[in-house]
């Protein structure tokens, strides 16, 4: 399809179906997803309708163009864009049937043929969605005959890689996991008793689960008063417990390197209040920088924010700790964003691991004598955590690995190592002491 095409369906796009036709497309022509704002929907149902139907498709690719070759019997090259797009809409909408109505599913996909000016492919959509809805069930089981990977909507290469990192049965739970939309975890403000607040949020229809505490679907809890008024931030229990795993270190001076949003730096803040003396984050993009500043202000933080490079700001002061949380491939993250799985390749990670391997080294000379670096990220992939931990010690001798107490998710040396799970998303971590000046 051709670009100025689809800048004219952007522009032309109203529903949530037509705009999540225009999303699918543009995926697959930019390689990343851009999800539209709130702000371009008029009311709440369509954002959330417009996030499932893309988020889901997204999430499901593999599978549904496996169904989609075998229904239509013929290669995806050889069917426009334009009808892929638009029966992932379509099979989407029939697998969330308490949520879309089916005749509505179909009545109103097939009208997005003519709407991409394509109303001669109308038919054929028609005819393979009123197909698969026909035989759903066989054509399902004949799906759970394929390998996970495919029934799991995961390339087969990422599969493989985790296969020989994490062995088969450990693969097979991620691949799974990675299938589950997250639901919403909540930190509660320290100053707040929760009984109550959980209470509140049931009253408001947010059917809170407990341990850890979270919500299933996040509709309406970013306008209610307790998130304006701070009294909970949203972060993944892998993230949550990395933080609670470093309450044994010296922490009276905390940099946190790479902070925005900030949820580890609101988190430290939190749950080692009393004994942070000085709590600085460092953010370098404008735009995240601004985010973070927003979370500090509705959550009252204390820190002191400071859009800089950690590759090239210095404090007059060195720190306790310095918590490097790197931009990675982020691929324990699959649960809340699908695309990440395809859009990664080898080389990404090893791009990643240099800078990573840079902030580490330039933010090494930072630390006290006895201090630590942390160093994490949310990628499952050994080039951007282990590998980049060997390689900084190889070129650090005054640094040395300080191993986290064995416990669960903690690896044979000493890593944190969170893997994907319904629970939870995947997240790394590695404590670097410094042991001589
Ligand atoms: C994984 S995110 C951090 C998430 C954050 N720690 C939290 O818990 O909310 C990585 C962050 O590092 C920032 N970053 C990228 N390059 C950086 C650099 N050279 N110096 C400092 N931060 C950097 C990114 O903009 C991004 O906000």
């Amino acid at each position: 399809m051709q670009a100025h095409n689809l800048e004219e369906l952007k522009t032309k796009a109203k529903s949530s179906r037509q705009k999540a036709l225009v999303a699918l497309l543009l995926f697959w022509q930019e390689n990343r997803l851009e999800l539209e704002p709130a702000a371009a929907f008029s009311r709440p149902e369509e954002v959330s309708l417009y996030r499932l139907l893309v988020l889901r498709s997204v999430r499901h690719l593999a599978a549904t163009d496996w169904l989609l070759e075998k229904l239509a019997e013929r290669k995806l090259q050889k069917l426009d864009l334009e009808v892929r797009a638009a029966f992932h809409l379509g099979i989407t909408q029939l697998a969330e049937e308490e949520r879309v109505p089916a005749h509505a599913a179909l009545k109103e996909t097939v009208d997005l043929m003519p709407f991409c000016r394509k109303p001669q492919l109308t038919g054929l959509l028609n005819a393979l969605l009123r197909r698969y809805q026909r035989e759903k069930e066989s054509w399902l089981h004949a799906l759970g005959q394929e390998p996970l990977w495919r029934q799991t909507s995961h390339p087969k290469w990422l599969a493989q890689r985790w296969q020989e990192l994490y062995g088969a049965k450990t693969t097979q739970s991620i691949l799974q996991a990675d299938q589950c939309p997250p639901g919403i975890a909540l930190v509660v403000n320290p100053r707040l008793d929760p009984a109550p607040f959980i209470r509140s949020l049931a009253d408001q229809g947010f059917r809170p689960l407990e341990n850890p505490l979270r919500v299933e679907e996040a509709h309406g809890l970013f306008e209610t008063p307790a998130f304006k008024e701070g009294a909970f931030f949203i972060q993944d229990p892998s993230a949550h417990k990395l933080i609670q795993l470093l309450q044994d270190l010296p922490k009276a001076n905390w940099l946190d390197a790479c902070a925005a949003p900030g949820g580890k730096l609101f988190a430290a803040e939190w749950l080692y209040g009393r004994e942070i003396e000085r709590l600085v984050g460092l953010e370098p993009e404008k735009g995240r920088f601004a985010r973070l500043e927003a979370n500090h202000r509705r959550l009252g933080s204390k820190a002191r924010l400071v859009m800089g490079d950690a590759l090239s700001w210095t404090d007059r002061e060195k720190f306790d700790l310095i918590l490097v949380d790197a931009p990675c491939s982020a691929t324990g993250t699959i649960r809340k964003h699908p695309e990440i799985k395809w859009t990664r390749d080898l080389e990404g990670f090893m791009a990643n691991q240099k800078t990573q391997g840079k902030l580490l080294a330039s933010l090494a000379p930072q630390v006290n004598l006895g201090g630590h670096l942390v160093y994490s990220t949310c990628s499952l992939e050994r080039e951007e955590n282990q590998a980049v931990v060997e390689l900084f010690l190889r070129s650090h001798p005054d640094f040395a690995l300080a191993p986290f107490r064995a416990g669960l998710e903690i690896t044979p040396s000493g890593f944190y190592q969170a893997l994907p799970s319904p629970l939870q998303m995947g997240a790394f971590a590695a404590q670097l002491k410094r042991v001589n000046l």
